[in-house]
């Protein structure tokens, strides 16, 4: 399986809002698989379609991290239905490498959406992967993790990115 190309935060359609999925056919069957395969290359513990390129309201994530396991998923048009208390953490993204901050997130999610086989599914999560949730939510909205902190980190942080894009170029 081929590994997909992995958009970094310059790219606009990071925000671009996802589109809901009606139909879960072969070669979309086939694009998640790949994503779970660019997930797990890339170190990462959830990857959202328009990370690769694409407006389908999906993303993969690994439900086994605090069970230090794997067992990726893959969820359809999701919705978070219940959230429960605040707390801080580091967070990083696949599309802004080497940059983490502190962002307030639930602390308990619930989330519903549907599986490849189109049947309904929920989730209940807490700690490190109600914020994976909440971080994958905010990519299918068209949203990144710093839209979370004021206006002067978040320019700090695309500051620091830019910096080390073109060190890699060079
Ligand atoms: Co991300």
């Amino acid at each position: 399986m081929p590994l997909l190309n992995i958009v970094n935060c310059l790219d606009p359609i990071l925000r671009k809002k996802c589109q809901r999925v009606d139909n879960i056919d072969d070669s979309l069957i086939t694009l998640t698989e790949d994503m779970i395969e660019t997930m797990y290359d890339s170190s990462g513990l959830g990857l959202a379609a328009n990370q690769i390129g694409r407006t389908s309201d999906l993303f993969v994530i690994d439900v086994g991290i605090e069970q230090e396991k794997r067992d990726p998923v893959v969820i359809i048009n999701p919705v978070i239905t219940a959230s429960e208390d605040e707390v801080m953490g580091e967070e990083g993204c696949l599309s802004i490498p080497d940059i983490f901050a502190e962002i307030k997130r639930a602390q308990h999610v619930e989330v519903k959406g549907y599986d490849l086989r189109g049947n309904e599914v929920r989730y209940e999560a807490e700690g490190f992967l109600a914020r994976a949730f909440q971080h994958e939510m905010d990519h299918l909205k068209g949203g990144l993790f710093w839209d979370n902190l004021s206006k002067a980190k978040r320019d700090m942080l695309k500051r620091k990115f830019k910096k080390k894009l073109k060190e890699l170029q060079t």
